[in-house]
């Protein structure tokens, strides 16, 4: 059997549809359109590729988007500034910071800066405690576009195990956090897990996000397992995810591919958590 390969470009090409109607509808109700300021420090080529994706995803769904393009030898205090700036301008409804910041950038300092009614990647700490406390929030992007996936293609989460490789707080954990608000009995890997092997084959759902070329292979998945691929590892000027594709596509009943499967995800709930910022801040305004 071989699986059914999750087509992410179809998926996010429909949230991103969603994103522009109701981008449309806040404009006409509230005169003006939804604003995301995008902040790229420094010349990684990788950052360079998603922020200009992410300033095209603004043009399709007719969100306005301010783009700052920051040296590599910014000092702390003026990208602070410019954080405080735009966290000040009621014009702004969305503020990204694209990380990896270059070195001698303080990322914690620099974030925290952000309100949390404009934290479109849900990386602020009140956003986050918000999420472990079921209530309604914005949410990392990846993990939130991996929920859409499993929704779109009536994936069932309620009672599945689901294994997530990785805890980074950028995925890992919120993924862990939204599976198991999806009901979900949640086992989180790490580099320091014993029997990595055994757990991954116990998995209904398995979500790999280890930053390892390949590193999942078919002996380490369950016939039928549903397999999310969250890596992007480039190798040999290639492409590359966490999963080794050719072989675990053989096991799996869904998988992802990469390019093409989580990736265009990230960007249209980046969308979606943009009109949800403008959304609330309209909404406590008029309170
Ligand atoms: N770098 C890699 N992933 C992300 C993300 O989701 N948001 C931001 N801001 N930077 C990233």
């Amino acid at each position: 059997m071989s699986a059914i390969i999750i087509d992410g470009k179809l998926v996010s090409s429909e949230e991103k549809d969603k994103v522009k109607e109701r981008a449309e509808a806040f404009e006409k109700k509230f005169g003006r359109k939804i604003c995301l300021a995008v902040i790229l420090a420094g010349n990684d080529p990788a950052s360079q590729v998603y922020v200009r994706n992410k300033i095209k995803g603004c043009e399709y769904t007719s969100i306005k988007s301010l783009s700052f393009t920051l040296p590599e030898t910014v000092s702390q205090k003026e990208a602070e500034e410019l954080v405080i700036s735009l966290a000040d301008d009621d014009n702004v409804d969305g503020i990204l910071v694209q990380l990896p910041l270059p070195k001698g950038l303080d990322e914690k300092r620099l974030l925290s800066l952000i309100p949390p009614e404009k934290d479109v990647d849900g990386f602020h700490p009140v956003n986050v405690g918000k999420l472990m406390l079921g209530e309604k929030t914005v949410v990392s992007c990846t993990p939130f576009g991996v929920i859409r996936l499993l929704e779109h293609y009536g994936i069932e989460i309620a009672g599945k195990n689901a294994v997530v490789v990785g805890r980074s707080n950028i995925v890992g954990k919120p993924m862990a956090m939204l599976l198991l608000r999806e009901n979900a009995t949640v086992t989180v890997c790490h580099s320091k897990t014993r029997n990595l092997k055994e757990i991954c084959s116990q998995a209904d759902i398995l979500v790999a996000a280890i930053g390892k070329a390949e590193f999942i292979t078919a002996d380490m998945v369950k016939d039928g397992a549903v397999v999310i691929d969250v890596g992007i590892n480039r190798e040999d000027g290639k492409l590359k995810g966490d999963v080794d594709f050719d072989g675990v596509k053989e096991k799996a009943s869904f998988i992802t591919p990469v390019p093409g499967g989580v990736g265009p995800m990230t960007i249209a709930m980046l969308l979606a958590n943009t009109c949800l910022c403008a959304e609330e801040r309209e909404s406590v305004k008029n309170r």
